[in-house]
């Protein structure tokens, strides 16, 4: 799973429009934008009015302007580029949740996307006939990495992560993390799905990603794991999984 797949990097800059670089979505690609969060006030008027009354509604119930901004930068995105790849209006796309909350398209399609932001950064991930997940985090100090890391990861990570020097605990901690959210948002369950069932790397350059899944040993093998490039200061993974149905 996966090694079939190419993968390709995209800068998505304020005002761009997609439709325009003609960026199509072969079958065998995984796309993957990034989108700095620089809220320009016009970029943000421009892209608030691709969005459905739901969604604006959403947006103004946001009471601190920082989520609010990543919210609609990161819904404006998603509809530029799913209208691109599918030829339609951004206007015009639906979306629906599942039971664990995770949005899809409200229609047939083979497209799948998934979409992560964090201080400063969006990720926009797209495939045709598998399931995805991205996540993105900033780096940072966390004075609780080790209590959090004996708390909800798995024994394997968590010895992982002790064993590391101090100074390279920050970034194998939001290492480890976006790799195990990265997972959990491409099976669709969220944080239903226990965060020790499965074991990630928490090394930098590993050959697999995805180390071991419990109960059903033979899970790992029908997913695929790799990290996203997005610079020193964020960790970031992209998870792809069997055709979806
Ligand atoms: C909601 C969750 C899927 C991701 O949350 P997050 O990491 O805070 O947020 P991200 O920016 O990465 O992703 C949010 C986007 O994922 C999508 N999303 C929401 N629920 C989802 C789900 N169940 N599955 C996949 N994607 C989901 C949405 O598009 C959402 O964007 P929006 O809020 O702008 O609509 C969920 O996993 C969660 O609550 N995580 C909390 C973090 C945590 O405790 N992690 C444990 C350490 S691994």
């Amino acid at each position: 799973m996966g090694h079939d797949l190419t993968f390709e990097f995209f800068d998505f800059t304020d005002g761009i429009d997609p439709s325009a670089a003609h960026v199509a979505l072969p079958f065998d690609v995984v796309h993957v934008w990034r989108r700095p969060l620089l809220p320009d006030a016009s970029v943000l008027e421009q892209e608030q009015k691709l969005l459905c009354d739901e969604e604006r509604e959403r947006a103004l119930r946001y009471r601190v302007d920082s989520a609010r901004n990543a919210f609609l930068l990161t819904r404006g995105a998603l509809r530029l580029l799913l209208a691109n790849y599918l030829g339609e209006s951004p206007q015009q796309l639906r979306f629906r949740l599942t039971e664990y909350g995770k949005p899809l398209l409200d229609r047939v399609t083979d497209l799948h996307f998934n979409v992560s932001h964090t201080d400063g950064l969006v990720l926009l991930a797209f495939v045709r006939k598998h399931r995805v997940g991205v996540d993105v985090e900033k780096i940072r100090t966390q004075p609780d990495a080790l209590k959090l890391a004996r708390r909800f990861f798995s024994d394997k990570e968590r010895r992982e992560l002790e064993n590391l020097p101090t100074d390279a605990l920050p970034a194998g901690f939001f290492r480890c993390w976006s790799r195990k959210e990265a997972y959990i948002k491409a099976s669709g369950k969220g944080l239903s799905l226990p965060l020790n069932e499965f074991d990630v790397s928490v090394k930098e350059h590993p050959g697999q990603i995805l180390l071991a899944t419990r109960p059903d040993p033979g899970e790992a093998r029908r997913w695929f794991l790799r990290d996203v490039p997005v610079g020193s200061e964020y960790a970031a993974a992209i998870a792809i999984g069997d055709v979806a149905e």
